[in-house]
């Protein structure tokens, strides 16, 4: 019999690419892919694989808890990887609400859900819950978060993320729900919405845009390539032991105004353009409220425990992702005109 695994959130970044990796790698499994379809949705991500036999698609709203319970019932999924998540910062400050509604009343809906259609066995099952460095907080200029620093989110976006974490690991302490978390790195690569800083400067760049950068570009992300997260979703999935959390990144810090300058050049070559052409379009602009300084992660245990490790460096990565931007201008324009949204309509509601 085929596994039935639910992937919440699959139409997004993070998704799609851990959607494409278990529809391709694992036949014997079947596939649900979970998603709202809200703005950061987008099923032209998922064009490659739709029509493999052992991928389904399904609209729906984590708010909507009945609605879970009901889906959770009739599909009997064997395992829940759960990613769909309002995940921009800035969106957060702007509007805390969805945030709490989707983060933490969605994941706590499905938490539900599990626990009432493997009431009878928790044998073999699993609920994955993807999350963030973010709900550590912010270090200063040394330090790595491990997996016992303790939980200081000061975004809206980061303490909900740290809710659902908590509630994630209640469900297994008083219930024996059988729970792993990760918690990873700021991601970069294909098919990430240009509002977060790589695509949205790629983009900038291409149509000779300002590049805004938040206070001094003194701020420091440790970056990973979203392939390399995808397949450490796919080790913890597989090998992790229920009730662990694992944290997951690249040793690979970066302050934003280095990046960007990085960006830049490569931009430059790409586009044929003199060397220093995309370096003017920076602008300095007014700091993003509570910005966190600095984001560092170790992730020995889990290349120590279960042996994963990132297979590209930054400048390789970062250049690939130049490459698939570039050749890939339709998605962008696409998304950026909200093209996407009608093709949902036409994929699946018109034929
Ligand atoms: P994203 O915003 O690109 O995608 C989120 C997806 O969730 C979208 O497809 C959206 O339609 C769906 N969604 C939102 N609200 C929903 C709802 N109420 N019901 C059903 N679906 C809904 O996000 P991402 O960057 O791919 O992040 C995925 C997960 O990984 C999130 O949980 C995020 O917190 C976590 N994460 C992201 C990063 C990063 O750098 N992007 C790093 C670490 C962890
Ligand atoms: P972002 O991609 O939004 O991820 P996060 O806030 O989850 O780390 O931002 C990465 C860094 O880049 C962060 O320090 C904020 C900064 N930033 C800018 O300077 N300008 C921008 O326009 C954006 C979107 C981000």
């Amino acid at each position: 019999m085929q596994k039935k695994i639910l992937i919440t959130g699959g139409a997004g970044f993070i998704g799609s690419h851990v959607v494409r990796l278990f529809v391709n790698k694992y036949p014997d499994y079947h596939i649900f892919n979970l998603d709202k379809l809200t703005y950061a949705g987008n099923l032209e991500n998922l064009r490659d694989i739709e029509n493999k036999p052992n991928y389904t698609f399904i609209k729906a709203d984590i708010q909507e808890g009945d609605l879970m319970l009901k889906l959770f019932t009739l599909h009997q999924f064997d395992a829940v990887i759960h990613l769909a998540a309002e995940s921009h910062v800035d969106r957060s400050i702007a509007n805390p609400l969805e945030f709490v509604l989707t983060n933490v009343v969605g994941t706590v809906n499905l938490l539900n859900a599990a626990r009432h259609i493997w009431k009878d066995s928790f044998e073999g099952k699993r609920f994955y819950h993807v999350s963030t460095d973010e709900v550590y907080g912010s270090l200063g200029p040394t330090g790595y978060f491990t997996e016992e620093t303790p939980y200081d989110p000061h975004s809206p976006y980061s303490a909900s993320k740290a809710s659902s974490d908590h509630f994630v690991r209640a469900y297994h302490d008083t219930y024996g729900l059988p729970t792993v978390i990760s918690n990873c790195s700021n991601n970069y690569g294909a098919y990430q919405f240009p509002e977060k800083l790589i695509p949205l400067f790629i983009n900038n760049i291409r149509y000779n845009k300002p590049l805004p950068v938040y206070g001094k570009g003194e701020n420091v992300r440790d970056w990973l390539w979203v392939e390399d997260h995808a397949r450490a979703i796919d080790v913890i999935f597989h090998k992790a032991a229920n009730g662990t959390t694992y944290n997951i990144g690249g040793h690979n810090e970066w302050k934003n105004i280095d990046l960007i300058r990085l960006l830049c050049k490569i931009m430059d070559r790409k586009l044929g353009r003199p060397a220093g052409t995309s370096e003017k379009l920076i602008t300095f602009v007014k700091d993003r409220a509570g910005h966190d300084l600095r984001y560092a992660i170790d992730s020995t245990k889990l290349q120590k425990e279960l042996g994963w490790k990132p297979s590209v460096t930054f400048e390789e990565g970062l250049e690939k992702t130049v490459d698939w931007y570039l050749a890939n201008q339709e998605w962008l324009d696409h998304v950026t005109s909200g093209d996407y949204q009608k093709y949902y309509e036409e994929q699946y509601i018109k034929r």
